[in-house]
């Protein structure tokens, strides 16, 4: 059992030197599950384990599938598209909405029967994104009536393809659109796939590598059912700049601070966060561009100054989808008037991360307006004091990093729970020079 942490940080130095970050988080969940689809033996090094991609292997593991990590590897024998075992216990996919939306539609590829479930926290997230176009491709899937997990799926023989169909997503969603992808491997035509704006595009690029025909056409994604099996994967994965903005926004935060982050993925679908601090003034380079893995990778050095107020909207919000807690934190000491847009998506993640940062800004003396599609931040009014991390990972370390710059302490209380994604998030921001405090109980 998890202790209760709560953490408080503070910068009596400028934060320096370099870091490198564990692996991408969604390129983490899909090299794991792809390789479990695979034929052979797949061997993916830097690995992120943590809670959510603990979720992932284990509901691999109910299975069939005989991973194994030793230290950041992960070494995945394939079963093949059809291979895994029915489980003979509902499916515990965690806190990982990642985790059940891919596993769904890989298992609706398979026909596996079984019941995917997770925490109460992922029992409040709206599934019916997925089964309604699942539905329509044939699959036998039912939820409770509000739509959530549990998820229900109905046997079906692997000599029985599913319908292909040509489905516009109502919301940018990754994790929407690899469900279907993954789907589609398994059906009786071409796919066609139409997303509102730029999701993260991983699958595309990491199933496409291992042999499936994906083409990419703006915005359209064509996926041609599998003719031959997946190969499988030997990767390296690139640092995670979700867990990399944590860093960033430290640093910009903490006058006099240069820090260099190494090998993390910059696909041009998750940077808006480094056009926005850029925006905002940050000086954040990129220097040693390369690709790895099938994916941008370059270090990023950043040095502080002084930040302004920007305005964030339309396609740069998908861009940056889970750095908002932490780009609010940045908005809080920027000098004007922070306004985000179109975003009303926030409100379906691991929190109403709307109402939830307002209403814990608010709770350190910060000037907030809640809109229903996003919020507007007056910099320089956060003051300090105590506010709750809801069991969101992301909400716990970018609150946890206004310590560094507010006039008075911050403590998170339930911090615990940034082990989902960033287990090492403390540790590292120690080596940087960060002050942190860690009270346990
Ligand atoms: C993810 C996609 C995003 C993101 C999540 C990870 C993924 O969710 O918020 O943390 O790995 O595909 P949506 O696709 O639902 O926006």
């Amino acid at each position: 059992m998890q202790h209760s942490l709560t953490l408080s940080f503070s910068a009596d130095r400028p934060l320096t030197g370099e870091a490198v970050l564990p692996g991408d988080k969604s390129l983490s969940h899909r090299a794991a599950l792809f390789a479990a689809l695979a034929e052979g033996v797949s061997v993916v090094d830097r690995f992120l384990v943590s809670g959510v991609t603990r979720a992932m292997l284990n509901a691999l593991t109910a299975l069939g599938v005989a991973w194994r990590l030793e230290e950041n590897r992960l070494t995945v024998p394939g079963v093949g598209l059809h291979g895994f075992t029915p489980p003979t216990a509902p499916l515990d996919c965690g806190n990982s909405a990642t985790t059940i939306r891919m596993l769904t539609g890989a298992l609706a590829a398979a026909g596996t029967p079984c019941v995917l479930d997770g925490s109460e926290g992922l029992r409040k997230r709206p599934m019916d994104r997925i089964t309604e176009p699942l539905r329509a491709m044939g699959v036998r899937i039912s939820t409770p009536p509000n739509h959530c997990a549990p998820i229900t799926l109905a046997a079906r023989s692997p000599d029985v393809p599913l319908r292909a169909q040509a489905y516009t997503l109502p919301v940018a969603s990754a994790q929407v659109k690899s469900c279907l992808i993954l789907a589609a491997l398994a059906a009786d035509g071409e796919t066609v796939l139409r997303e509102p704006g730029p999701s993260r595009d991983h699958t595309e690029r990491l199933l496409a590598s291992m042999g499936a025909d994906i083409r990419v056409c703006g915005p359209e994604v064509r996926v041609t059912p599998l003719a031959r099996p997946l190969a499988p994967l030997a990767l390296t994965l690139p640092g995670d700049i979700s867990s990399a903005a944590f860093l960033l926004v430290a640093a910009a935060l903490t006058p006099g601070s240069t820090i260099l982050l190494r090998d993390v993925g910059l696909n041009p679908t998750r940077t808006g966060i480094l056009d926005a601090l850029r925006e905002m003034g940050a000086d954040l380079t990129v220097e040693n561009p390369q690709t790895a893995a099938g994916e941008p990778v370059g270090d990023l050095r950043l040095t502080a100054a002084p930040l302004q107020a920007v305005r964030v909207e339309g396609e740069r919000v998908v861009r940056m989808i889970d750095e908002f807690p932490v780009f609010a934190i940045a908005a809080c000491f920027a000098r004007g008037v922070t306004e985000v847009r179109d975003a009303e998506e926030l409100r379906y993640k691991e929190t109403d991360r709307i109402a939830v940062l307002c209403a814990e800004l608010r709770a350190l003396g910060a000037r907030v307006e809640e809109r229903r599609d996003g919020f507007m931040i007056h910099g320089g009014s956060l003051r300090g004091g105590v506010c709750e991390a809801h069991g969101d990972h992301r909400l716990a370390m970018s609150l946890a990093l206004a310590g560094l710059a507010a006039p008075e302490p911050v403590s998170v209380r339930h911090a615990e729970i940034l082990n989902e994604s960033f287990p090492d998030f403390v540790t590292q921001l120690r080596a940087l020079g960060a002050t942190v405090a860690e009270i346990r109980g």
